[in-house]
């Protein structure tokens, strides 16, 4: 098991402000191997303050979060003696817009800085750090390059080789295609894909777009208005009755395929494109 939380519920409490409930008694788990979840809900909904549990970066206000081997709970996370250090290596977050925190000189000494912070020796760190690149899909010719002078897309991606670097088990994306266009986005979503099949890391990535929970997760967790609804496929979520009360949209293919279902005489026994085009064919013939 990697991460398991048990009724975890956060306030955001600060002076001359109304106490905010971001996230409230959500329980759930997260295998170390082998998963490809995608975190969704409307803006606000609690999708960051949530991620920040999955490695120790937040405390709960009230219950449990059980992060492989060590339990943090409002009082244990205090307590100087449980380090979470090793949580942090063993499950990388990657914020929104990494890329601001790109700093060294070149990209390898950029992607090679946190594995020597965790105590590698340079050789060992910059062995990693290449490892990191090449699955990120960055070859030799970046290595000397300054990470200010590349793209929004290699920005990212030398920023998740950051953290991949750490040999995570579990890798934790906020909105990691946000702000790139959309060649760019598909790219980024294809290296996520070819990282979790190579290495087996879990994968939770956080999205708003819909077209990529459909394509890429195996899993979808939807929160809303702090509450964790939806736990489960996304063919499931899709056909979910309460998928507009949560504000989640749906993918372009099902949208289309809706579209020309309401062109359509003949009831369609089921939606794909497949029922779709027999049912164009039966009129055709009628
Ligand atoms: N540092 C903070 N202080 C106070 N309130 C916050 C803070 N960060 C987030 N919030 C509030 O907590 C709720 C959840 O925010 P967040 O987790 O960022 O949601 P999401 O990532 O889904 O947009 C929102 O109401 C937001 O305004
Ligand atoms: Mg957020």
């Amino acid at each position: 098991m990697g991460i398991r939380l048990n009724a975890v519920s956060h306030v955001y409490t600060a002076i001359n402000q109304t106490p905010v409930e971001a996230i409230k008694n959500v329980s759930l788990s997260i295998h170390a191997n082998d998963e490809f979840i995608a975190l969704v809900g409307e803006t606000g909904s609690g999708k960051s303050t949530l991620a920040q549990h999955f490695n120790a970066l937040m405390a709960p206000t009230s219950g449990e979060a059980q992060l492989f081997d060590v339990s943090i709970t409002a009082e244990t996370f205090k307590d100087k003696k449980i380090k979470k250090t090793p949580i942090r290596k063993r499950i990388g977050l990657v914020f929104q817009f990494p890329e601001y925190q790109l700093f060294e000189e070149t990209v390898l000494k950029d992607v090679a800085f946190a594995p020597k912070n965790f105590g590698l020796k340079d050789a060992e760190a910059n062995e990693l750090a290449k490892h990191a690149l090449e699955l990120v899909g960055l070859d030799e010719s970046y290595y000397s390059r300054s990470p200010f002078h590349l793209s929004g897309g290699e920005k990212k991606r030398v920023s998740i080789a950051g953290i991949l670097a750490m040999e995570p088990d579990i890798l934790v994306l906020d909105e990691p295609t946000s702000g790139l266009d959309p060649q760019s986005q598909e790219t980024l979503m294809q290296v996520f894909q070819t990282i979790q099949e190579k290495t087996h890391t879990s994968i939770v990535f956080i999205t708003h777009d819909m077209n990529w929970v459909e394509s890429y997760a195996k899993r979808v967790l939807v929160m809303h208005q702090g509450e964790l609804v939806f736990d489960g496929t996304p063919g499931d979520l899709f056909n979910h009755p309460e998928l507009k009360t949560w504000k989640m949209d749906e993918p372009d293919r099902i949208k289309v395929l809706n579209e020309i279902k309401t062109h359509l005489k003949t009831p369609l026994k089921s939606l794909d494109f497949n029922a779709v085009i027999q049912a164009i064919k039966t009129e055709e013939t009628s």
